[in-house]
């Protein structure tokens, strides 16, 4: 992290009054391809890292049982809740919580996060995926400054004085190491995309592991 999350946190309450009229069309697609791909069923939690100003929680409320959001900005975290006030929606909560400690120890079946895993070093991104893989959801969407080819400064969203993407690669590894398997991977820029990581089900999910056929009777 090359600011810490003080800085961060500073920076973002400070943005946060003119945050949603500042967007582009590439954070635009993102958020919508994260929205489309997380699709929640009625009765999913979803847990929605560097929520902000609750783009991507507002967007899944109406489909899922409940949203979690997960800020370190309160000034993010103050606007996405207004929102919600005002578009009547009840079942957010949103809170004080990091990637590597979201604060949430509940059941979470999609996570979520858009436009803020970039801030972490890889090794850091690297932990927060593994903190995420122990929450077990069935899905971890993640939209992103991620870099398809040379990391370019002169090219839109990556400004190194506060941005430390990984390349599509290292994410992918750190999401197969942690037990996830990538099923899709949307460019939106060279420097911009939407992977989605899915776990497969365990025995502590209720579903049999191989080693329930050995307790079986053998004239089963
Ligand atoms: C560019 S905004 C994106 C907000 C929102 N996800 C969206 O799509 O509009 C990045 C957000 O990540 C938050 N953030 C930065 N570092 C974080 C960290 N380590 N843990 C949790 N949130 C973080 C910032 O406070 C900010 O609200």
């Amino acid at each position: 992290m090359k600011k810490s999350l003080e800085d961060h946190a500073a920076r973002f309450d400070e943005q946060a009054g003119e945050y949603d009229d500042s967007n582009s069309d590439e954070y635009r697609a993102c958020a919508n391809l994260v929205i489309e791909h997380a699709a929640p069923e009625e009765d999913d939690i979803v847990l929605d890292l560097g929520t902000g100003t609750g783009a991507i929680a507002l967007a899944l409320a109406p489909d899922a049982k409940r949203v979690v959001g997960r800020d370190i900005s309160e000034g993010m975290m103050a606007k996405a809740e207004a929102k919600a006030e005002s578009e009547g929606l009840q079942n957010l909560d949103f809170g004080r919580g990091t990637f590597r400690k979201p604060d949430y120890d509940g059941n979470v079946d999609v996570i979520t996060s858009n436009f803020a895993l970039h801030h972490l070093s890889d090794e850091e991104k690297r932990e927060a995926i593994e903190v995420i893989a122990g929450l077990e959801p069935r899905k971890f969407v993640l939209g992103d400054v991620m870099f398809f080819g040379e990391p370019d400064p002169e090219e839109p969203f990556y400004s190194p004085e506060v941005d430390d993407p990984a390349t599509v690669g290292t994410l992918a590894d750190a999401f197969t190491d942690a037990g996830f398997s990538l099923t899709a991977v949307e460019r939106v820029h060279d420097q911009v995309g939407v992977l989605v990581a899915e776990r497969m089900p365990t025995e502590s999910d209720g579903v049999p592991g191989d080693d329930a056929d050995d307790e079986a009777p053998a004239d089963a």
